[in-house]
């Protein structure tokens, strides 16, 4: 009622749309004021919304959102160990398709290959998305690629006026750091998906970097001097990752995708070399298959499809 309105709202017009006393008014206005709502309260006029919090609460998501299954229910944390370890457990207690977790901090916040993820409280965007997708394990390998074109739409959206460069596989770089990661995990029976957890991560607001990452990561804030709206964002995230989801799940290629990833891509053309747990690659990675895999040119010249792994440019071709 306060946010449709552009003025004060009296306590008797709150007390018979609700049917509750004043006092019972009186106690939400104190809790919401605690959550972070500015709400001026003058006696014989009412209240008045003033401002809300850029917090990940589901109703303020909820206000940009108008997808049809991702983010329906957004479970909102102040802080916890990590979202896709919440996600991980929820997904398995049966939790649905579309469900969101998302917290304002995380205390053991989670990157690729066992890494940490610098997650400070009042900034930034930790979330992570349930997907139910009846696909098989090697299919759902495709599902980071299609999470990070998202992302970078998302990004796209907010007229940062930064450019945004994709690192193979999921990491999304600006100016040379990086500014967001992505972290997918699944569960899965031999042939068939049980669950796969997207988790995002995008420093937004943070103003200084951990030292130990302050050379490779950076914010949007850091680089624009500006503030942006964690709640718009991750509407625009879900969005998109709902659209282009729906689409990718009709034809389980990323055909579409393709032009697109390589745009943004740090990689193509360039010499690179990928680490993975078994071995290091070296070769000019010439474009991503329709399956996710990074293309390499070998100094043989054979072609080799990497599947997972860490990249770096090895030198400028
Ligand atoms: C990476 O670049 O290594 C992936 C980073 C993924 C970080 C996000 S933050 C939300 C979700 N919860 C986690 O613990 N990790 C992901």
């Amino acid at each position: 009622m306060l946010r449709s309105s552009t003025g004060y709202i009296s306590g008797q017009q709150i007390s018979t749309e609700f049917g509750i006393t004043r006092a019972a008014i009186w106690k939400h206005i104190r809790d919401l004021r605690k959550t972070g709502y500015i709400i001026d309260a003058i006696p014989n006029k009412g209240y008045h919304l003033a401002s809300s919090p850029d917090m990940l609460f589901e109703e303020e998501i909820h206000l940009f959102l108008s997808t049809r299954t991702i983010g329906e229910k957004i479970i909102f944390h102040r802080e916890i160990d990590s979202t896709n370890n919440v996600a991980m457990l929820l997904a398995s207690d049966g939790t649905p398709h579309g469900t969101v977790v998302t917290s304002d901090s995380q205390t053991g916040g989670r990157g690729r290959r066992g890494r940490e993820w610098f997650s400070p409280p009042g900034c930034n965007l930790y979330m992570s998305v349930i997907l139910r997708p009846s696909v098989s394990p090697v299919e759902a390998s495709q599902i980071p690629v299609i999470s990070v074109i998202a992302a970078v739409r998302a990004l796209e959206h907010l007229n940062t006026g930064l450019d945004f460069q994709i690192k193979w596989p999921n990491d999304i770089l600006c100016r040379g750091k990086k500014v967001c990661g992505i972290l997918c995990e699944m569960k899965s029976d031999t042939d068939q998906i049980q669950h796969v957890v997207v988790g995002i991560g995008i420093n937004v607001n943070v103003t200084s970097m951990h030292p130990c990452i302050s050379d490779i990561a950076t914010s949007l804030k850091m680089e624009t001097d500006q503030e942006y709206s964690r709640t718009r964002l991750s509407a625009s995230l879900l969005e998109e990752l709902e659209i282009i989801y729906l689409d990718w799940l009709q034809e389980r290629n990323l055909k579409k995708y393709m032009e697109e990833w390589e745009r943004y891509s740090l990689l193509i053309g360039r010499n690179v070399r990928i680490e993975t747990p078994s071995e290091t690659i070296t070769g000019i990675a010439t474009r991503l298959s329709e399956e996710g895999a990074l293309m390499l040119k070998l100094s043989s010249g054979a072609l080799r499809k990497v599947y997972a792994g860490d990249a770096h440019i090895a030198n400028h071709r």
